[in-house]
Parts: structure tokens; C-alpha cells; sequence
């Protein structure tokens, strides 16, 4: 058995195609185009690529980019005087400053500073507690970019055993709730789990987001479980990989995610999917 590849690229481009419909539409209404605010601070290469993959979205759809590029000097205050000047302006319709800040500049005060209805990253507390309580607003762009890979596969979701290795706050912990918002008995593995194996070989969905390369060995999984590699690991040769041995993974798996091309272009197709949201949000 060889798993079904599951294309994130072109998910990811059909949902784009989508929004930019949806938007020129819009425009054709006499609405203007969403915009959002994108805050870089500091020059860490793998967030510069990021911003710079989430900025050129925006420009493939019609979302309008405000983009902050801040020295690493730049103070918590600054930042979050910042923040507090675009939650106030009402021509921004969403913030996303990119993570990780530099080491001065306390990330949790500064994701709480973000109003909760510009919070296109889905990470303030508050949208993290109307996913928890079953009435998610503004979801994390990668744990619900997830969701729709899953939905991508046809398969129903409701009552599978669904595994998450990695309880980070912006990854492992919204992609529990998302599952368990689909139906899944779901557990969340960490650095503390322990029989990380034996759970892994029972479960219907894996989800990797560990950093780790090849930590999930590929002869744990279940046959025909839905694999989806979260990961994004450069190894010392360039080569980009996932958290999962990928090729022993996919002669098992029913459905798995490639790394790169698989849940990387569904975070930032979500995240202008959260942009608009978000415009929809305020005009309300
Ligand atoms: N750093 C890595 N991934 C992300 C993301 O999805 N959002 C933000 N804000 N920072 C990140």
C-alpha cells in the first residue's frame, strides 16, 4: 500500500482562487480590499522568508500589505505602541506580527495587545477560548489549515482516534482543539509522554509538530491512518524535511502531507482566509 499524497500547494491555491473571487467581488460592490498589517522585528532568515511568502499572497489576491519591518532594537513599548495605533485604525483589518521576537519583547504581552477581532493569527486568548468552548471566530491559521488538508481527504473524521505529538501554545494545543471540534477522541503528546510509540501505532490521525526530524518513526503508523507533518526542519545539506520518516510513512499511510508543499502554503492560504474573515468581523 502506497499512502495518497495529499497536495497542500493546490489546496492551498484553490482556496486562494477562491478568496481572490470572493474579494474582487466585493470590490465590485464598492467595498474596499482587506488589508493587513504584517510586523516583522529583527532579521531571523526563516521568518524574513515567511513574511515575505505571506506578503506576496496578499498581493496574489488583492489583500492590501502594510508592512512593518522594525530593527531588533526596537523596545516591547515601541511594538506595542504600534500594535495599539493599527488596532485603532480602521482602514487595518488584520495584525500579524511574526514569531519568534527578539528575546526583550515578552511574546504573550505583545499577542494579547492585538485586538481580538484583528487577531488573524487566531493566537489572543480570547479566540483560543471561543475555539475551546465550540465557537471558533478567528482560528489559528495552521491548526485550521490542518483541518481543511483533512477535509481535502473526503474522510469522515468523527469518532477517529486523533494524535497530536507537540503541545506548543500556537500549534500542538489549537490543533487539539480543532480536532476535538471535529469529532476526534484526541490526545496531545509532549516532552513528558511517555509510550510515545504505542500511541502513535493506535492512532487514526498523527499529527507532527515537533521540530524534530524524522522523529516519528514511519513503522509506527497505523495502516491507512492520515499523516500530516507539520515540521519544517533544514537539515545540514539544505534539504528541507518533516518531523516524520517520510518515505517508510507513506507506504503505510492512507493519506500524508509532504514536506515541503503540504501544510507550510495552507497557513498562509488560511491566513488571508482570516484576513477577510476578519474585514467581515468589523463591518459588521
Ligand atoms: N512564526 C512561525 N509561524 C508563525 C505564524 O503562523 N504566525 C506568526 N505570527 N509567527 C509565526
Amino acid at each position: 500500500m502506497s499512502a495518497t499524497i495529499i497536495d497542500g500547494k493546490a489546496v492551498a491555491e484553490n482556496l486562494l482562487i477562491k478568496l481572490k473571487e470572493e474579494i474582487d467581488a466585493r470590490s465590485r460592490e464598492g467595498k474596499r480590499n482587506p488589508s493587513l498589517a504584517v510586523i516583522l522585528v529583527g532579521s531571523n532568515l526563516a521568518s524574513s522568508i515567511y513574511v515575505r511568502n505571506k506578503r506576496l499572497a496578499c498581493e496574489k489576491i488583492g489583500v492590501k500589505s502594510i508592512a512593518y519591518d522594525l530593527p531588533s532594537e526596537t523596545s516591547e513599548k515601541e511594538l506595542i505602541q504600534i500594535i495599539e495605533k493599527l488596532n485603532n485604525d480602521n482602514e487595518v483589518d488584520g495584525i500579524l506580527v511574526q514569531s519568534p521576537l527578539p528575546p526583550h519583547i515578552n511574546n504573550d504581552v505583545i499577542f494579547e495587545t492585538i485586538a481580538p477581532h484583528k487577531d488573524v493569527d487566531g493566537f489572543h486568548p480570547k479566540n483560543i477560548g471561543l475555539l475551546a468552548i465550540r465557537q471558533p471566530k478567528l482560528r489559528s491559521c495552521t491548526p485550521y489549515g490542518v483541518i481543511k488538508l483533512i477535509e481535502a481527504t473526503k474522510l469522515s473524521t468523527r469518532g477517529l482516534d486523533a494524535l497530536v505529538v507537540g503541545a506548543s501554545n500556537h500549534v500542538g494545543r489549537p490543533m487539539g482543539l480543532e480536532l476535538l471540534l471535529a469529532g476526534c477522541t484526541t490526545t496531545i503528546c509532549h516532552r513528558y509522554t511517555q509510550h510515545l510509540q504505542q500511541k502513535v501505532e493506535l492512532a487514526d490521525i498523527v499529527i507532527a509538530a515537533v521540530g524534530k526530524p524524522g522523529f516519528i518513526k514511519g513503522n509506527w503508523i497505523k495502516p491507512g491512518a492520515i499523516v500530516i507533518d507539520i515540521g519544517i526542519n533544514r537539515l545540514d545539506n539544505g534539504k528541507i524535511v518533516g518531523d516524520v520518516e517520510f518515505d517508510v510513512a507513506k507506504a503505510r499511510a492512507g493519506f500524508i502531507t509532504p514536506v515541503p508543499g503540504g501544510v507550510g502554503p495552507m497557513t498562509v492560504a488560511t491566513l488571508m482566509e482570516n484576513t477577510l474573515f476578519a474585514q467581515k468581523l468589523s463591518s459588521k
